[in-house]
């Protein structure tokens, strides 16, 4: 079966404006996005760059827009689109191009930073000499979080990042912030809160739900931001000042 694709494709160094190039590639129904990109660098077009590594939802680094919708193309088949037309394969937005569907995820990881107290992670397995202990059910508080892959797929979806206020600091960062705000072995907890409750931080977030929408790992982002502010609520603001 032929599937056609139509990619991005732009050389900030070489070229005045980004393009879109047609490719006709030989799949089958169950090939993902990333072979059929894999055959058209190998066999048509050597100088298309993206990134990939793992191949299997695992290294977070082949996030694309495919078809309008923030993705990893490892995790996509082509039965999953329309085959019938042209899949089209974009950068993810919000992310300066470097070139064709390679992006600068600098942003992304400055934003990661914020939400660390100046002090430093502050996360102990010690307390008074003895082992500190977490049960299940403390352990669990944060178990979604921790299976992020920090793909970005979710910044470069989330309307208040794209359209609103790009300082937002989206929600992977919130989510990363959340890991360590429920997990009872971190000792910075109120820091962290504070640090949430600056400019841009998880008060920005309007539950929108892309987030949770396009996470290729199924986390309930939304959930875990909201989680966030109901805590800062409690702990900050009990009085409700
Ligand atoms: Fe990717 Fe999901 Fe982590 Fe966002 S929360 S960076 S979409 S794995
Ligand atoms: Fe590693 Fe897709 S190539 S997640």
């Amino acid at each position: 079966m032929e599937v056609k694709f139509k990619i991005f494709r732009f050389n900030p160094k070489r070229d005045k404006a980004p393009r879109f190039d047609t490719f006709t590639v030989e799949a089958s129904l169950n090939d993902r996005i990333l072979d059929c990109l894999n055959k058209i660098r190998w066999e048509q077009d050597g100088s298309l760059a993206y990134r990939m590594s793992c191949g299997h939802g695992i290294c977070g680094s082949d996030g694309m827009t495919v078809n309008g919708v923030a993705s990893l193309a490892c995790q996509k088949l082509v039965k999953d689109y329309d085959h019938t037309k042209d899949i089209l394969i974009e950068p993810l937005q919000f992310f300066p191009v470097v070139k064709d569907l390679v992006v600068d995820m600098t942003p992304f990881f400055q934003k990661m930073k914020v939400i660390h107290p100046s002090s430093g992670t502050d996360v102990t397995d010690v307390e008074e000499g003895k082992e500190l202990k977490q049960t299940i059910e403390d352990r669990a508080l944060f178990d979604d979080a921790i299976k992020c892959i920090m793909c970005a797929c979710c910044t470069s979806s989330c309307p208040v990042v794209l359209k609103e206020e790009p300082e937002f600091i989206g929600p992977a960062a919130v989510l990363r912030a959340q890991r360590y705000i429920f997990d009872s072995k971190v000792k910075d907890v109120l820091d962290r809160l504070k640090i949430m409750e600056k400019p841009h931080g998880v008060w920005s977030c309007k539950s929108y739900f892309k987030c949770t929408e396009v996470c290729p790992k199924r986390i309930k982002v939304t959930e875990a931001i909201l989680q966030t502010k109901r805590k800062i609520l409690r702990e900050l603001h009990p009085t409700g000042t």
